[in-house]
This record gives C-alpha cells, structure tokens and sequence, in this order.
C-alpha cells in the first residue's frame, strides 16, 4: 500500500456519513441538526439540544417533559458508586475518576440489548442524568464531604451547580451554564467522538462507549486544553506580558492554548459566544483580571498567526466562563464531558443504525523475517 495514502491524525479522511452536526471551518458556521449554533444558544436549552442531536427532532412540548421527567428521575446515583469514588485518591483527576465512574455503570445495567429501542432511550437518560451527579459527588468527596443529592425542583444545570457548590445558584449563573453545556455539546468527528465510535462499532454497552471517549476528551490537545488556558493566562499575569510570552511560544514552537483547530480558519463561533456569555457574568458578578489578558493574548495571535488560520478556539474563553461560575480548574474538562456526553450518545444511536466494526489498516514500515537471538547473545 501507498504510503502517500496515509494521512498523520486521519486529517481530510471521511471516517463516517452522518447528520448530527455540519462544520463550515472556513465561515465559522457551527449547526446542529441543521440548525445554527447561535440560534440554540439563544432558545433552546441544554436538554432540548441533546434531544434534538439525539433523536434528530425537535422534541414537542410533551416530548420534552417526559424527557426531562426521566432524567431528573434518573439523577441519583447508587450508593455503590458512591462508595467506589470514595476509594479515589483525592489528588487524582477529576476526569479519571469520571471515566472510571462511567465504567462502572455498565456494571449495574450490564444487559445488553442493543437493537430495543426502550434500552436505548434508558441508557441514554442514565448517562445524562447521573455523569453530572458523579462529577459533583467526586469533587465533594475529594474535599472530604458527603456528596449532595440532587434536587428535583431544580433544571438541569442549575442542579449541577446545586450539587457542586451545595448552594442554589443564581438564574443568571444557570441559564450560562446551560449555554455553555448546549454549545459542547457536539462537534462531528474529534478525537472523543471518533473514541466512542470506535468503541460503539464492536457493539458493546453504552457505558463502556462513554468512558472510553471520556479517556480521550482528556488530553490537552483536545478537551484538556480549557484548563491549560487559565494556567497560561496565570503565567502571563499581566496585560504587559502577553506579547513577550507570545513572542517566546513561536520561538520556541511552542502552541498557544486555546487556539487553533483541525476544521476551523477562522474564529470558533462557540468562542464568540462563550465570550459573549464571560462578559455578562463579568457585568453581573465583577470583572476577572484575566480576562484583559486573554482579549490582549487574542488581538497578538490574530496578528500574527492568524495568516495561518490560527483563531481562538471553544477553549479560550470557556475557563473564564467557569472561573465566575466558581468552578475550581481541575473540573473544566469534566464539565466539557458532561455536555459531550449528548454528541457521544447521538454518534453511538448513529453508529447502531449502520455498524461495521472499525478496522483500519496501516503501512507497515518495521523490519521482516529477523532471526530470535537467544537473550545470552544480545
Ligand atoms: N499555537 C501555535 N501554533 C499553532 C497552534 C497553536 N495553538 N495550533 C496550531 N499551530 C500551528 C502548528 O504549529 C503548525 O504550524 P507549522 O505548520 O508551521 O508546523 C500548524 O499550526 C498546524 O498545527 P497542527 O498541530 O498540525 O494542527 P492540528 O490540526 O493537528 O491540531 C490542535 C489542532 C487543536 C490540536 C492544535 O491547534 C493545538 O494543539 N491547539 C492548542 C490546544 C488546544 O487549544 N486544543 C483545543 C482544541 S478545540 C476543542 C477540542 O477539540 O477539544
């Protein structure tokens, strides 16, 4: 085979057909479903969203009530999941202790019935009802406390952040967070979502699906990079800094966090929105210091790498979005899971309808026909 085929990071290879979400990276446009990114972060909402990437449809006034009826039914997790978490090392990350969580779902509801429609439609309310609950259950018992149960009067994100902070948040504070789950939560084929496909093609269980994509969203390169941001706006500490700090990363070819996509030349739309949503929790709740860096960092990078396509990505502003919601750094990446999960579950659902088992090939480039040296001749 023709080594010319092969593409580093699969870039340009179509890896599926689907109708989830549609990406023009040269126009910056983001769809879901056919409908545009900033049309659902200003009507609808988090659940809604994950309905219509799921199932295709908007749902109607009933649909969506049953559906939010499930999932907040489904909230609790049991005790022996709690248990487990229990057993974490509190210094672990937060997103290993996600993936591992996710995992051992699978455990309780191990049947296996992948062509019934009811045991999709339950797998999927149990995912999206209980990662949140395992995220918040894991950050308080890391700080030594009994986790708090979920409140069923409460929406879905102000719930989460309910369960985090074991205060109610405040309407604003709520209604961001549920924009910010609507725009992660799907994004065609990256590297996660491409995870949970591969996973999904050998047909095993759902939970085994989302945890394996959970494992990948973690890497800096990909869901990783949120919390990178803010430490590299730390390090930069001052407005003053930015260019020089800049100046040090292209020298050193060293990447910019927060900058940069596979698909996108221009300025991630989510990142015009999610700045959008930094500035009026700043107008709210007082401004961050880092912010001004971060509007600094932007203009220099436009400047001077922008040529090459290089723009802020969902990343750059999503941290500083959450820094005001009070979330501490380590659970950027879990919250950017727990959106993520309604695009995981649309791609598997996706998958099911027209599987064949992933199996790529490779050009083989290593040695052939070599003799076994017995170890006392090496
Ligand atoms: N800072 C500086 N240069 C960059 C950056 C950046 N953030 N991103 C890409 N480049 C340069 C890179 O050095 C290379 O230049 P050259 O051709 O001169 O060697 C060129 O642009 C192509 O880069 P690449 O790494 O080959 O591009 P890729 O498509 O393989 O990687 C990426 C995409 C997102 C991994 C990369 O842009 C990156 O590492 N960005 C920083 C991390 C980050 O913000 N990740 C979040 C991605 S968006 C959300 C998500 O997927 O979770």
């Amino acid at each position: 085979m023709s080594v010319d085929l092969y593409k580093p990071g699969l870039e340009g290879v179509p890896a599926a057909k689907s109708s989830i979400s549609y990406i023009d990276g040269t126009q910056g446009i983001l769809e879901y479903r056919g409908i545009r990114i900033e049309d659902l972060a200003q009507n609808s909402s988090f659940l809604e969203t994950a309905y219509l990437l799921i199932w295709g449809e908007l749902p109607s006034q009933t649909e969506l009530e049953a559906f939010e009826h499930d999932i907040r039914y489904h909230r609790r997790i049991k005790y022996r999941i709690r248990d487990m978490m229990k057993c974490f090392p509190e210094s672990g990350h937060p997103m290993d202790a996600l993936q591992a969580s996710a995992a051992a779902l699978g455990l309780f509801y191990s049947r296996r019935a992948l062509d019934d429609p009811i045991y999709i439609r339950n797998a999927v309310i149990r995912l999206l009802a209980k990662i949140p609950t395992m995220v918040a259950a894991f950050q308080l018992i890391r700080k030594g406390n009994d986790p708090v149960q979920p409140r069923d009067d409460l929406s879905y994100a102000a719930n989460f952040l309910y369960m985090l902070r074991e205060q109610e948040p405040d309407p604003l504070a709520a209604h961001v967070f549920d924009v910010c789950l609507m725009l992660h939560a799907e994004h065609s084929i990256n590297a996660s979502t491409f995870s949970a496909m591969v996973t999904s093609s050998t047909l095993t269980d759902p939970y085994a699906v989302i945890a394996s994509a959970v494992g990948t969203l973690g890497g800096p390169l990909h869901g990783g990079a949120n919390e990178e941001v803010i430490e590299m706006l730390e390090e930069i500490g001052a407005v003053e800094n930015a260019a020089a700090y800049l100046d040090n990363c292209i020298r050193q070819k060293r990447k910019i966090m927060g900058f940069g996509h596979r698909v996108y030349k221009v300025k991630d739309p989510r990142a015009n929105i999610l700045q959008d949503l930094a500035e009026q929790m700043f107008d709210r709740f007082g401004g961050d210091r880092y912010y001004e860096i971060a509007v600094e960092l932007e203009r220099l990078v436009e400047d001077r790498l922008g040529e090459k396509g290089i723009y802020a990505n969902v990343d750059f502003y999503s941290g500083l979005v959450y820094r005001k919601l009070g979330i501490p750094t380590d659970l950027f990446t879990p919250l950017f899971a727990i959106a993520r999960v309604a695009g995981w579950l649309a791609h598997w659902k996706e998958q099911l309808n027209e599987n064949r088992i992933f199996r790529p090939t490779q050009i083989y480039v290593g040695q052939r026909d070599r003799v076994f040296v017995p170890r006392d001749k090496r």
